[in-house]
């Protein structure tokens, strides 16, 4: 029986942990994050992953896409270096595997899952993934391939492994939100399969391996919108990327995130914020930690 302490996410846990930025730092220092996601019909997701990657600090974001929708990604990636990879059915094919562990060698992280889509090849190819040794972040589709497999996500063990599922997704790996205890479900979880667990949701609730269980108080209703999800996934990836570990990189992020999003209410309101503003927000989100 782990005796739960609670946290409340605040500035004394935020300042220490947001990466150090050095004057004269590259961007071999601020690390090389590679997103893999994307399908016809989710051309939004990578997109906008990437984008809040690169906004919050990390030194080199590529980006692996199904060949046919790369134009689009190459079009509005600007800041971030998508390339096409071979697909099937307008998803992502088995036959991408080597190119995206070729890409991975060079990398310091592995961010997965946004716009993937559900087909059954690809969920292969998230399990192939897992194996990795790099850091991983795994949202969204990447989630959900871990249905009714979670044993694979277990070998992972050891691996600083961050997962970002909102309820739904959590339920479908075997959560268990039945006694309303999101809390508590998410540390069992963390404990249970050795990853850092967000689950999300007004009051996101990170969880470690070791019981640590961090509650976050930013972020509202603006945030509840299809690509939100997706900007927290490249927040946390690109902190990752800069050595924060994973339980930190979770908890900043998800505050970031949430500030970010609290931010563009002020200026636009609840109803009218996008992800895109989110991302935009997220600079003076970052200023109000340093
Ligand atoms: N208060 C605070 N935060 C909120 C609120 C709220 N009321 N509502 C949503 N959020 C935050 C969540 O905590 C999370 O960080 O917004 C984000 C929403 O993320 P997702 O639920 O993953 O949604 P998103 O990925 O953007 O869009 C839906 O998820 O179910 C999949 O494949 C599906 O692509 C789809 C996608
Ligand atoms: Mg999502």
């Amino acid at each position: 029986e782990v005796t739960t302490l609670i946290r409340t996410v605040g500035l004394d846990l935020l300042k220490p942990a947001l990466p150090q930025r050095q004057l004269d730092g590259h961007k071999g220092t601020f690390g090389k994050l590679l997103i893999v996601g994307g399908a016809v019909g989710y051309t939004g997701a990578p997109y906008l992953t990437a984008s809040a990657a690169v906004r919050t600090g990390c030194g080199l974001v590529s980006l692996g896409v199904p060949k046919t929708i790369w134009p689009i990604e190459a079009a509005k990636c600007v800041s971030a270096m998508p390339f096409p990879l071979p697909e099937k059915n307008g998803m992502l094919a088995g036959k991408a595997l080597p190119q995206i562990l070729e890409k991975l060698d060079g990398c310091d992280v592995l961010a997965l899952g946004p716009g993937l889509g559900r087909g059954r090849e690809t969920a292969r190819l998230v399990w192939e993934l897992l194996k990795t040794e790099k850091p991983l972040v795994l949202d969204a589709d990447g989630i959900n391939a871990l249905s009714g497999h979670i044993d694979l996500l277990d070998a992972r063990r050891g691996r600083p492994t961050v997962l970002t599922p909102h309820e739904v997704e959590f339920a479908r790996i075997g959560g268990d939100l039945s006694r309303g205890d999101r809390e508590r479900a998410a540390q069992d979880f963390a404990m249970a399969h050795g990853c850092v667990l967000v689950l999300k949701g007004h009051r996101t609730v990170t969880a470690s391996p070791e019981g640590d269980v961090l509650v976050n108080t930013t972020g509202g209703s603006g945030l509840a919108k299809g690509g939100s999800g997706d900007v927290l996934t490249g927040v946390i990836a690109s902190l990752m990327a800069q050595r924060a570990d994973a339980l930190r990189a979770a908890a900043v992020g998800v505050w970031l995130h949430g500030r970010a999003g609290d931010l563009a209410e002020q200026e636009l309101t609840a109803y009218s914020v996008t992800p895109e503003d989110v991302v935009r927000k997220l600079p003076d989100a970052i200023r109000e930690i340093l």
